[in-house]
């Protein structure tokens, strides 16, 4: 009942880990089942490693957090030799999440990931990092950039192509009809939200970049108006992000019109969060009677 198609992919559960948020999947096998999980999402990529931005790059508020990491990330190649023979091991589906600065960064990253003999799935392209000064932002925001990246990575693939959008946007309708025309095979959002914290003892900002990316429980109904307003505006499979930490969470995402979701900050509380998730799923199914979670995809009910 908790089975999901979507193309020619079979997800044993709706539930995946998001990116930056569960590591490469290895970090936490001692602790986690992770074939026990819909999938996983790496960290990002980028083409060439990076160190991120220097301390202090993260910060607790109220029902969330704010981080600049900046994208620290061991670089494609590193990825390449130490990460991915790693995926082989892992029954469930691994989707590598890719950054860059330029259409060509991106291209050369996920080519190089393509000559690999490898299992992953697909690719989730992260267009939507609020936290680098340069780069990356530019692409979420414009719809002609977004079908352009788009469409130079789904020349280089079969694989599926999901695309991350942010919610720092007017129009994420906009954004996702542009992804789409591209040839993205799914959509995925949200990527953290633009914040900022203070230190009045110091009078300064809680993160070194004065500006950084929320997330957590805070967000989830910007998230949810996100996807509600994807679903109204694209026909390809969503997965719902921000803020989730139960199955409660998982179906108002799933009505709102998302197929499948990930879990983000909810697992810095409790790795097995998603396991805990799927289970809660599967009781929340036999108690509603409800044979599978497609079928109350989008079904929010108003005039
Ligand atoms: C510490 C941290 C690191 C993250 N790193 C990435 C990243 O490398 N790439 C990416 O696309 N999203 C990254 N994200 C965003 C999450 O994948 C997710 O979209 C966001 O946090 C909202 O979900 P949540 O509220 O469940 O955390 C990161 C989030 C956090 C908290």
């Amino acid at each position: 009942m908790l089975t999901i198609r979507i193309g020619n992919l079979t997800f044993a559960s709706p539930v995946l880990t998001a990116s930056g948020t569960f590591g490469y999947g290895d970090e936490v096998s001692d602790l986690v089942n992770v074939d026990l999980l819909g999938g996983i999402v790496t960290k990002s990529v980028t083409l060439h490693p990076r160190e991120g931005n220097p301390p202090p790059r993260i910060s607790e508020t109220p029902f969330g957090m704010l981080n600049s990491i900046g994208l620290a990330n061991v670089g494609v190649e590193k990825f390449c030799k130490e990460k991915l023979p790693k995926f082989k091991k892992m029954d469930t589906h691994v989707f590598v999440n890719i950054a860059g600065y330029a259409i060509g960064d991106y291209v050369e990253t996920l080519e190089r990931i393509e000559v690999e003999d490898s299992t992953i799935s697909g690719y989730e392209i992260n267009v939507s990092c609020p936290n680098v000064k340069k780069g990356g932002m530019q692409f979420g925001v414009d719809p002609k950039l977004t079908e352009q990246l788009t469409r130079a990575l789904r020349d280089k693939t079969d694989k599926i192509l999901i695309l991350k959008l942010s919610p720092n946007v007017t129009k994420i309708e906009d954004i996702a009809q542009a992804a789409v025309a591209g040839g993205a095979d799914m959509i995925s959002a949200i990527n953290t939200v633009v914040g900022m914290g203070i230190d009045i003892a110091t009078r300064r900002p809680s993160l070194n970049t004065v500006f950084g990316g929320l997330s957590g429980p805070a967000i989830k109904p910007i998230a949810l108006a996100n996807i509600h307003k994807i679903y109204k505006s694209v026909s390809v499979p969503i997965i719902g992000i921000g803020g989730i930490s139960s199955a409660k969470d998982a179906i108002e995402f799933m009505l709102a019109g998302a197929d499948l979701v990930q879990v983000g900050t909810s697992n810095f509380i409790n790795p097995a969060i998603g396991i805990n998730i799927i289970s809660e799923l599967k009781s929340y199914c036999e108690k509603e009677n409800i044979k599978s979670l497609h079928d109350i995809k989008g079904k929010l009910e108003y005039q």
